[in-house]
């Protein structure tokens, strides 16, 4: 890769990829809407508000893929979810249609399904979800890929991400937990492989419990090699909950979908 561009890169997962793909590119180029002083060798700073159309234009001139991490990365207000999330998405989808770049990997959310109950195994081909206006946003992101994967030959990897943390903060994440290394190696897949296409991808690590099915993506040849088996004896992970029926506990998106709506 040439010059990749790096959106959402001051974030938890934009830090971590900087880190872990430092020298991949001959060049990253980091953009977020807070500030980036501490660029290194072979990094590019050119920060701007994704709902920025024009500064959007100028920001992927140049790139030959993206990874595309940057947005409301949790429940908020349709306002906030607007501007960074839907029209931030098809700005930077339109800059790439204009500038030529062919593939792109969008971090959608475990939140596009996360009502669906969680003794039922998704898979690609599962219907949407929503449990919250944020998933919502990740499911129109993903609609706007497929559209233009086909409409275009965009090729997208349509990345379902679990819970990327150093550790699963809860025992939900005992299933949904996905380790850095997974998604690195995976972010190295999806701009390594001959042909990519449109695929949806549940992003996860190779944990004991499991509510994601990626058979339909054997082709990328992406194997997670982490499991949360790893911390399931730790002391904050005991305790069964107490009511079953609990919408955080029934929901595949936990307190996501338990949780009370915004207003603007
Ligand atoms: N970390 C996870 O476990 C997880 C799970 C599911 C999905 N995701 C998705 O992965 C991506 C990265 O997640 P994260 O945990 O690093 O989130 P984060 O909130 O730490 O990072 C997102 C970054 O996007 C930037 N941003 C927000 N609005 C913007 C705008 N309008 N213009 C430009 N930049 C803007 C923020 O400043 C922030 O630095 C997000 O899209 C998130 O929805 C993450």
């Amino acid at each position: 890769m040439k010059r990749v561009l790096l959106t959402g890169a001051a974030g938890n997962l934009g830090k971590v990829v900087r880190v872990k793909l430092a020298g991949w590119a001959d060049v990253m180029r980091l953009s977020d809407l807070n500030e980036i002083t501490d660029a290194k060798a072979g990094e590019e700073v050119q920060c701007c508000d994704l709902g920025d159309k024009e500064a959007v234009m100028k920001l992927v001139e140049g790139c030959d893929g993206i990874i595309h991490l940057g947005g409301v990365s949790t429940e908020n207000t349709f306002d906030s979810i607007l501007n960074g999330n839907i029209v931030g998405t098809y700005n930077l989808y339109e800059a790439a249609r204009k500038h030529g770049v062919k593939r792109i990997l969008f971090a959608s959310s475990n939140h596009t399904i996360g009502f669906h109950e969680r003794d039922v195994t998704l898979d690609a081909d599962s219907v949407m979800r929503p449990d919250c206006l944020y998933g919502v946003s990740k499911c129109y992101g993903e609609m706007l890929a497929s559209l233009y994967y086909d409409k275009f030959g965009i090729e997208t990897a349509r990345v379902r991400i679990g819970s990327c943390f150093e550790k699963p903060l809860d025992r939900r994440m005992l299933a949904t937990w996905l380790s850095a290394d997974d998604f690195v190696s995976l972010t190295k897949r999806i701009f390594d492989c001959d042909r990519l296409g449109c695929p949806v991808i549940y992003a996860v690590s190779a944990n004991n419990e499991l509510w994601w099915d990626n058979t339909k993506v054997r082709y990328l040849g992406w194997e997670p090699k982490d499991s949360s088996a790893a911390f399931a004896d730790e002391p904050y992970l005991q305790g069964r909950a107490a009511d079953a029926n609990d919408p955080a506990v029934r929901y595949q998106g936990g307190s996501f979908a338990s949780a009370g709506h915004f207003e603007d």
